[in-house]
Formats: C-alpha cells, sequence, structure tokens
C-alpha cells in the first residue's frame, strides 16, 4: 500500500483479477509455495469489508481456552493484522515463509479470489470463512483507505474516475462481484468448505453470526456468556479505543488507526451522490442478476 498507485493506477491483471504490481509478486509465491494444512482457517475477504474485525474475532474463537480473563488477551495488546498474517503479503516480503511460528489451527487471512487460491487450500479439508460487504459502503471505505495513504493518487483520480474502474473490475482481487459470487456459488456448493458471511448479518445480528462461525471452524459454543464476551472484545467500541490501534505504524506501513474509521452500515450516503451510487447500484443488480444474491444496503 505504500507504493505510489495503489488505489487505481498501475494495477495489473492476473488470472482474471487486478493486483498492484508489488502484490503479483506475493500472489505467484503463495500460488506455488504455500502448503495448507487440514487443520487451517483461512478468512478470505474482500479488502474493506471486515477484515480487522474477522481476523479479531477468529483468532479470539479458536484461541479462546487459552486465554484466561485476568491474563493479558493478544487483542488488547496487538493490533489483529499482527495477530493474523496475510498471505500474499507475507508472501510478497518472504517467498518461503513457513508460518512456523503461528499456533495450531493457523489462522491465515487473503483477499485471492477462490480460482487463483493455492491448490493445497482448495484441495486439503481447511475451512474457508469468506466475508464481503454491500459495495458502496465497501467502495467508500477503500476512497477513504486510499486518500489518506496515497493522497496524491486521489488528487489526480477524482471519486468519478474511481468508480468507473471500480465497477469496470479494477480493485484488489476483483472485479469485486465476480469474487463474491464465486466463493458464494462455492460456499452453496460445499457448505462444509466455505463459509459466507456479509458484514450487514454481522453487524445486524453479530452473535447469531458469530456462533455460526465458530460452529463452522468447530469450536461452537455450549454458553451465550462466552459469546457476548467475545463479540464486546471484538466490537468496533473496544477495538478502536485501544492504544495498540490507535498509536504507531504495523509492519507494513499503514498507520494501524487506518483500519478502524466509522464501522458502520449505510455510511455511503456521507460520500457518495446519488449518481455515482446508481452506477454502483446498476453494475451490482447486472452481476448479481440470477445468482440469489442481494446486499441488503
Ligand atoms: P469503514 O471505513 O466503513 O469505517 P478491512 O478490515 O477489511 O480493511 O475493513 C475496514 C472496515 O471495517 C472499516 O470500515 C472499519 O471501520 C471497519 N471495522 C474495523 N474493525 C471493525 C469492527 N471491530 N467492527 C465493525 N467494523 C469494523
Amino acid at each position: 500500500p505504500s507504493e505510489k498507485g495503489w488505489l487505481v493506477s498501475k494495477m495489473y491483471q492476473y488470472e482474471g483479477s487486478w493486483y498492484t504490481k508489488g502484490l503479483i509478486q506475493g500472489v505467484l509465491n503463495c500460488q506455488r509455495n504455500f502448503e495448507a494444512k487440514d487443520s487451517d482457517i483461512i478468512l478470505a475477504t474482500t479488502p474493506k469489508s471486515g477484515t480487522t474485525w474477522l481476523k479479531a474475532l477468529l483468532f479470539a474463537l479458536i484461541h479462546r481456552n487459552k486465554f484466561l480473563v485476568s491474563c493479558k488477551h493478544p487483542l488488547l495488546v496487538g493490533n489483529p493484522h499482527s495477530l493474523v498474517p496475510y498471505l500474499e503479503a507475507a508472501y510478497r516480503v518472504s517467498p518461503d515463509v513457513s508460518f512456523s511460528e503461528l499456533p495450531s489451527p493457523r489462522l491465515m487471512q487473503t483477499h485471492l479470489t477462490y480460482h487463483s487460491l493455492p491448490v493445497s487450500i482448495k484441495s486439503s479439508s481447511c475451512k474457508i470463512v469468506y466475508c464481503c460487504r454491500n459495495p458502496k459502503d465497501m467502495f467508500v471505505s477503500l476512497w477513504h483507505f486510499g486518500r489518506k495513504l496515497s493522497p496524491e493518487e486521489t488528487a489526480e483520480y477524482p471519486i468519478e474516475k474511481v468508480v468507473e474502474a471500480f465497477c469496470e473490475g479494477k480493485f484488489v482481487g476483483g472485479p469485486f462481484w465476480d469474487q463474491v459470487l464465486e466463493y458464494w456459488y462455492e460456499s452453496r456448493k460445499n457448505p462444509n468448505k466455505v463459509l459466507f458471511v456479509t458484514y450487514e448479518d454481522l453487524k445486524k445480528q453479530t452473535e447469531v453470526e458469530v456462533k455460526r462461525i465458530a460452529e463452522f471452524i468447530g469450536c461452537g459454543f455450549s454458553a451465550d456468556e462466552e459469546v457476548s464476551e467475545i463479540v464486546k472484545l471484538c466490537s468496533f467500541e473496544s477495538l478502536s479505543k485501544l492504544e495498540v490501534n490507535r498509536q504507531g505504524k504495523l509492519p507494513n506501513g499503514v498507520e494501524s488507526n487506518s483500519y478502524f474509521r466509522k464501522g458502520e452500515i449505510g455510511g455511503w450516503r456521507d460520500t457518495l451522490s446519488e449518481f455515482l451510487a446508481e452506477v454502483i447500484d446498476r453494475t451490482t443488480e447486472e452481476k448479481f442478476e440470477g445468482s440469489g444474491l442481494k446486499f441488503s444496503c
């Protein structure tokens, strides 16, 4: 992300999806070298769709028996992105990264589209939790993130041009709609392998969704109390107030607080004109036609 031109310009297409130049090498290394274990849990997302939130929730769920309430929970002292590696970015920095330091079950994240996932992820029994978000909120989140990271580029590309490029598919791991549909169909074909989650459902009925995710990854709950503790620990309100998420930079050079902005549904209204919202809505209608998939916002 520190590279100039990550938002629209200098993006390259590989296997039908778009990536920044630096990330493509990471994608190739990841496809060649990543060996999934049956016990792995892979979080797949479109960028700006709740990756940080899901990283926190999955980490808290998987390791909930290790951390007593009185202990310092890793999520209170570490940013979720430091606790859960982003595969393509890790492979970009180090082509033979092994992830041997990760506790079992290993939890890792990707923005890769389903067809570009390393073969071992698809052929092993590892689980994939996929999360996406309504494209207008996601786009607006990306827009603000991009403005912070690459102000020169945003000055060069007004929002109208970025919406146009987004609707043409230029978006990390995108076209957005194609990626969502691939995981949607995979989740219906193979519900034990892929769980399809949306940011909106997670926001509206957090406990229900967290229980569904926990069941899927094989660590269901017997007591409701535990669920609400995890939901509270990982909430926007809790995480965004922590010192570790307010100050400093992550190893990727991004300021920790960039991953916490508003955390709302429907916030796109403050940024998108009616016209631009319609452009995105029209693309969604065309792309999702006949799929049975709809976003509620
Ligand atoms: P906004 O920019 O709309 O506020 P990602 O983690 O995929 O980069 O997505 C970032 C978006 O998720 C941002 O959305 C951010 O505020 C929101 N977010 C981060 N942590 C969250 C949490 N714990 N609960 C809800 N939303 C969260």
